[in-house]
């Protein structure tokens, strides 16, 4: 069983749980709240260990014994991230809050339907639903763990000194402290009535319905019990200049869809040395991507689009009927012969010359190229940045010189995860301009101890081996692929 990767965590609990859940039942509580009255139920322990390596591996898991009778089934079992306590305490369920005191409907309820309900839905990709206060109250404490740690929203890249990120994710250190405030409060659910939804989260964009939707040629067979990675051939027929405008990817399935990365060229799923380009990568909770009123990306006449997807059906016993799977590429694109004001492009920044020895700690590597003129056109601007690194990525950074000496940052992650690979697109009012003569730089940190290694198709973590660049997770990158846009319209 493979307790060490994260997205397993559940389920390692819930067989850790049902091989030894009732152990724990006369097991000290190490729940604040203890027995506060209300509905019978079981509160998740959880001891945080100020840090990400308490989900580091079975060894620091609990888990919680399965619910009395006010919280049973599925909604019982919830893992525990480090301490060895658990034990069951009485639920606050409904409990009044003080006027004024920190509340789940007042104060909570709002960060988490704007924050955590794109995954945490029947459905959704995150392992159970918080989108109820009886699916809540159960996991205050693991909730609050897990935002105090900024594990969850997965959202790596700090703006707080760096470009602003437009729909950003992370939560405000103000969020982190009415976290904490609703655990040292008992986490009172408080009055409906007090609810409304966070200021200042306009929808997005109304784009209508897809207009192309890109198949697999043959519907991929999937391969049980395994994780791996296949590079689909599509039904795509791109017979002329075709501009997207926004564009997402629908897994069949999110159960065994782990992600996937669309290629644009000749077919090859690999953008090294060959005529693809990557043009959109979906992972869990991804949200459309829709670019900016007038903007929009080239699929040029002649194009062939494969789709990698990472398949995951490890924990899955599918037996003998595992199906098969066609997850829609879907394109909004222009009509036939329109072009758009704005041409946005991606320009990949490449460090070729990763050496991590093992046993490093932070080793940093990266480099400095300059953004050519293909880029670098009339009136560009940068409007995003998407980083990517493997297992053994600790910290990405990229900054940006301007021609005029002046030094942007574009991106700062300052606790790199291989499991959540986002796209960041700038806050359009921070948009910004480049001219010729500008250059880029990024610092990558790798560690490469056992603790920084990926597991096998298996589930067994890789032992450190010396590692250099390259597309295969046990290799590294140290990649930015940078976004810029540029008038279509007097363009060089
Ligand atoms: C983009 C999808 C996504 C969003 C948004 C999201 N989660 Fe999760 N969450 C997951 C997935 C997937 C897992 C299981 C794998 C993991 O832990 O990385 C998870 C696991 C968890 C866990 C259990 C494991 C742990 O790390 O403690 C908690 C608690 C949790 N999420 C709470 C939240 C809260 C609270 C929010 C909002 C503030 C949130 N999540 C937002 C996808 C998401």
């Amino acid at each position: 069983m493979d307790c060490t990767r994260r997205h397993a965590l559940v389920l390692c609990a819930l067989i850790v749980c049902l091989s030894g859940c009732g152990a724990d039942q006369s097991g000290q509580s190490a729940n604040p709240i203890g027995g506060a009255g209300g509905a019978a139920g079981t509160v998740p322990m959880n001891v945080p260990t100020g840090g990400s390596a308490g989900i580091g591996g079975a060894a620091g898991m609990a888990a919680n014994p399965m619910g009395g009778s006010g919280a049973g089934g599925g909604a019982g079992i919830i893992p525990t991230t480090g301490g060895m306590g658990a034990g069951t305490g009485g639920a606050t369920g409904g409990a009044p809050a003080p006027t004024g005191a920190v509340s789940y409907h007042k104060d909570i309820r709002p960060i988490v339907e704007a924050r955590c309900l794109g995954c945490h839905v029947d459905g959704g990709s995150g392992p159970f639903p918080l989108d109820t206060w009886a699916a809540v109250e159960p996991v205050g404490a693991l909730m609050v763990s897990a935002v105090m740690t900024r594990r969850m929203p997965p959202w790596l890249a700090d703006d707080t000194d760096c470009t602003k990120i437009k729909d950003s994710q992370r939560l405000t250190d103000a969020q982190l402290k009415l976290f904490a405030d609703w655990q040292a409060g008992g986490f009172p659910a408080g009055n409906e009535a007090e609810y409304a939804p966070l200021a200042g989260e306009p929808p997005p964009r109304d784009i209508g319905e897809p207009n192309l939707i890109v198949k697999a040629r043959t519907p991929h067979q999937l391969d049980p019990g395994t994780e791996y990675y296949a590079c689909v051939q599509t039904d795509a027929n791109i017979t002329e200049d075709t501009w997207v405008t926004a564009m997402d990817i629908v897994p069949e399935n999110d159960e065994f869809v782990h992600h996937a990365i669309v290629s644009v060229g000749n077919g090859s799923c690999s953008a090294l040395g060959t005529t693809a380009e990557n043009m959109y990568s979906y992972r869990p909770g991804s949200r459309t991507l829709i670019f900016e009123e007038g903007d929009a990306m080239l699929i040029p006449a002649g194009s062939r689009i494969a789709i990698q997807f990472h398949y995951n059906t490890r924990f899955e016993s599918w037996g003998s009927s595992l199906p098969t799977d066609s997850s829609p590429l879907r394109l909004w694109t222009l009509p036939s012969g329109q072009k758009p004001e704005r041409a946005i492009v991606r320009m990949p920044h490449h460090d070729l010359f990763i050496n991590i020895p093992v046993g490093a700690v932070d080793q940093q590597e990266g480099g400095t190229q300059s953004i050519g003129s293909e880029y670098a056109r009339t009136g560009a601007e940068i409007i995003g940045i998407s980083p990517h690194m493997h297992y053994l990525g600790q910290v990405f950074k990229e900054t940006l010189h301007k021609a005029d000496g002046s030094d942007v940052c574009l991106v700062n992650i300052p606790d790199w995860d291989q499991d959540w690979q986002l796209d960041y697109f700038f806050d359009p009012s921070a948009y910004i301009p480049i001219a010729r003569g500008a250059s880029v730089s990024q610092v990558c940190m790798f560690s490469n101890r056992q603790e920084d290694q990926g597991t096998d198709p298996e589930g067994n973590p890789f032992s450190p081996m010396y590692t250099t660049f390259g597309e295969d997770t046990r290799q590294e990158m140290c990649l930015g692929y940078i976004w810029f846009r540029y008038p279509l319209s007097g363009a060089l």
